[in-house]
């Protein structure tokens, strides 16, 4: 099924409760799956997400040679001796995220042809931090037909500055950097947790990585990795899609194996909008009384408020008491899904990166349809405080990072059902 397939009914919900699983995270997952091209031999990964974006990271891997087998959340890979150093523009086109066998593609096997991943409604993705701070290290790119070719006969450690704290650059750069020759130094890297969680899988395969989680992380090479066994991270962002659910709909819910940790910012600005959440030792709690107050978001690099998050927080400005002033900081674009809250009655302008949403009492349902995975499910945040039936069309994007998710948010009491 593509991701403009599949649609989604969503009618007014009050009152959530109950308990929802929260799954591994999508943005650890694949490149922890990524990094295993840098080991010969088997590799387990736990807590593992069903979506399709890990299906498509499953098939670029398979394409390459590795072996790839799903057993509920665990994920067996087979890392062979040989394998072919190739992402292919139909998957790489389908999966921005495919860029990140560039690192350990050149570091383990000394060359890569990689596609060069387009743009999106997010505007235009360089990689040009990517290419820049491999070139660092010692690879030659040279690029032609839409495909990159890198070279490296061994990389070297070297001290990169990041121009900005790019979560991909980040990580490609890590994973070159463990198989490298002397010390890596990367400054003004990205600090997410999703940085710190394949950082610690590498240590484990016998990496010396120090400092992942926070803006300088150093990386001592060495000659060999080893394959291993790892329990990926909790998905932060479908934490907060949940979180976003019972602020607009109203009710308690607890969020199992969230990490509260993980979102500090995020349940600040939703303690000022008027929720209560604290983290419990299943997990996350969180309630509220569905009014909200409405406040301004600025997005930024972790540990800011995630750009993730902002779809679903303006879904909840829309329904808030007062004027919320939002600010995008790391995207071009990503607004798109704005003009689909427009058409649900929403009060939104917007002028180059930043929206003024102004909060009234209730949407009005409509057919929408939703861009990509967190447009889609701010669509669905909508449409619980929405009169009416909200039809959300193209949701087969949010199976891209969304598992069981119609289901899940069933099981708390959100009116939502799946239409072929
Ligand atoms: N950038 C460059 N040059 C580069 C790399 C990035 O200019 O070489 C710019 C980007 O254009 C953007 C900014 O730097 O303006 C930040 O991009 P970053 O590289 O941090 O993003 P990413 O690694 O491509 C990941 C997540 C996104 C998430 C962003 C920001 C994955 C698979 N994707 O993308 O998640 O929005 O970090 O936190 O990890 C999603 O899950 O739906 C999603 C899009």
């Amino acid at each position: 099924m593509s991701s403009d397939s599949g649609r989604l009914v969503v009618r007014p919900s009050e009152g959530l409760h109950g308990e929802v699983p929260i799954a591994g995270a999508k943005n650890s997952v694949l490149k922890l799956m990524a990094a295993t091209v840098l080991a010969e031999g088997t590799h387990v990964l736990h807590n593992v997400p069903d979506l399709t974006d890990v299906t498509d990271m499953a098939e670029l891997l398979s394409a390459m040679g590795l072996v790839v087998t799903r057993e509920g959340a665990t994920l067996t890979i087979e890392r062979p001796a040989d394998i072919v150093p190739e992402a292919p523009y139909e998957l790489v086109e389908r999966m921005r995220a495919s860029i990140v066998v560039l690192g350990p593609l050149l570091a383990k096997v000394g060359e890569a042809r990689v596609a060069v991943p387009g743009g999106d409604d997010f505007g235009h993705r360089p990689i040009d931090m990517h290419l820049a701070s491999l070139e660092s290290l010692g690879a030659r790119f040279t690029s032609s037909h839409g495909f990159i070719q890198g070279r490296a006969d061994q990389l070297h450690g070297t001290s990169v500055v990041l121009d900005f704290p790019s979560v991909g650059a980040t990580e490609n750069l890590l994973m070159a950097a463990v198989l490298a020759k002397g010390t890596t130094t990367i400054d003004n890297a990205a600090r997410e947790p999703e940085i710190a969680d394949l950082a610690s899988m590498l240590n484990r395969m016998g990496a010396q990585v120090v400092g992942a989680g926070s803006s300088t992380i150093e990386i001592e090479g060495v000659a060999e990795l080893t394959p291993v066994e790892h329990t990926v991270i909790p998905d932060r962002i479908e934490a907060a899609t949940f979180l976003a659910a019972v602020g607009v709909a109203g009710g308690e819910v607890t969020l199992l194996g969230a990490r509260a940790d993980h979102m500090d910012m995020l349940i600040q600005k939703l303690g000022t909008m008027g929720m209560r959440i604290s983290p419990t030792p299943e997990g996350v709690w969180a309630m509220s009384k569905g009014e909200l107050r409405s406040t301004d978001i600025s997005t930024l690099p972790y540990p800011g408020v995630a750009t993730d998050y902002k779809p679903l927080l303006v879904a909840m400005l829309t329904v808030a008491d007062g004027i919320g002033i939002v600010t995008e900081n790391i995207f071009g674009g990503r607004f798109r899904y704005i003009s689909e809250l427009v058409r649900m009655g929403a009060d939104i302008r917007t002028e180059g990166h930043h929206a003024v949403v102004r909060g009234i009492p209730a949407l009005s349902g409509a057919p929408v349809r939703a861009s990509d995975i967190r447009a889609g499910a701010a669509l669905v945040i909508a449409g619980i405080r929405a009169e009416g039936e909200t039809l959300i069309s193209g949701a087969g994007h949010l199976d891209r990072g969304y598992e069981r998710f119609d289901e899940k948010l069933r099981d708390i009491g959100v009116d939502v059902t799946r239409l072929p």
